[in-house]
């Protein structure tokens, strides 16, 4: 039972600040550690001073007139405000001391090189790495290696934390901030918006993916290739039924023909529909960021910055409507039929 309760408590706690996995954010931990010993300190002394007091103080029942009044306790009084002094004053320098080791000391200024950007939208995340690589949502970092990461905002004020390997910092509309981003070890670190930022705010959820300093160059190169072109010819007829197959799985075989063919007839869907003048996908004509860009957008584990697991399924009950599950999102109910989005889900999760 307590084996039960203590794991779930670390469960709880294995996303937050209590559990620092950079230098930075334990410094952080570090400085509410102390703060809240001391704090808890103070809370205790005047506490038991007063539970002791009145137990042994009380009213008696044989006692006569007010008890004995003291006044100018000088000894006291120089106590209780040189003490609290040098608690602030400690506090103060530990402030100080934290700031230091927890957010970069220079402001690089807006020609200044970062290693990622990261613009917060009404409800996610946009990544510009250096190299030309743009994602969204899930940020991924070579482990060890101390970035610097700017912040902006395209339009409300954002709040980012992912609170084991990124401090809290405001993204606002104008101005561009700086946080360290470093993870001691491989592993996948969840955060969320920390500002109060619209409709769908809750589900403004964001990873931090850590990864060996290989397995992240591979990830960027992959990234960093244009969308592969579809095969297929797009509209091309189903293919010819033998019988002889199992039922289940020609049912499940998109009326509208093949993979390759549904895969393209989604590519050509997705430049005639509106989507392509919201998102941008690398190597076709569709080039704008109101939106996530999708180029990559089956490499990704989740869709709608964290608000669905992203699964073929999922997928299609996004693009059958979005309000659904965002309500207020950006992205409209485009009233696609059946076979729109079969296509455009077979060519979305062909973008690997
Ligand atoms: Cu963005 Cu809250």
């Amino acid at each position: 039972m307590l084996d039960t309760l203590g794991q779930l408590i670390q469960e709880m706690l294995r996303h937050t600040f209590v559990n620092p996995q950079s230098p930075q954010t334990r410094a952080v931990s570090n400085l509410f550690w102390v703060g809240g010993t001391v704090a808890t300190i103070i809370l205790a002394i005047p506490t038991i001073v007063l539970l002791y007091t009145i137990t042994h103080f009380r009213h008696k029942p044989d006692q006569q007139g007010e008890p004995h009044q003291v006044y100018g306790f000088r000894s006291l009084e120089i106590a209780w405000t040189v003490i609290p002094t040098i608690i602030v004053l400690v506090i103060f320098v530990l402030s100080i001391h934290t700031q230091g080791l927890a957010e970069p000391n220079t402001d690089p200024g807006p020609s200044g090189r970062s290693d990622l950007t990261v613009i917060g939208h009404q409800w996610w995340w946009e990544l510009r790495y250096p190299s030309g690589v743009v994602s969204a949502n899930e940020i991924h970092i070579p482990v060890r290696t101390r970035w610097l990461v700017s912040l902006k905002s395209a339009d409300v004020v954002h709040g980012f934390w992912v609170p084991q390997v990124g401090n809290q910092m405001y993204l606002i509309p104008g101005q561009t901030n700086h946080i360290w981003l470093e993870a001691d070890k491989p592993g996948v670190y969840e955060g969320q918006c920390a500002e109060f930022c619209g409709a769908q705010h809750a589900w403004m959820l964001l990873r931090v993916i850590a990864q060996p300093q290989a397995a992240f160059d591979a990830w960027q190169h992959g990234q960093s290739r244009a969308a592969p072109r579809p095969t297929g010819q797009a509209g091309a007829a189903p293919p010819p039924s033998t019988g002889t197959g199992n039922t289940i799985a020609r049912l499940r075989q998109p009326a509208t023909g093949s993979t390759a063919s549904l895969v393209a007839g989604g590519a050509q869907l997705f430049q005639q529909l509106p989507c392509q003048s919201c998102h941008a996908i690398a190597g076709t004509r569709a080039n704008a960021d109101i939106g996530p860009d999708l180029t990559h957008l089956a490499s990704r584990a989740t869709l709608a910055a964290g608000r669905l697991d992203n699964t073929p399924a999922n997928l299609k009950d996004w693009l059958r409507d979005p309000q659904e599950y965002k309500e207020g999102s950006h992205m409209p109910n485009l009233l696609l039929t059946s076979n729109q989005i079969d296509a455009l889900t077979a060519y979305l999760e062909s973008l690997k």
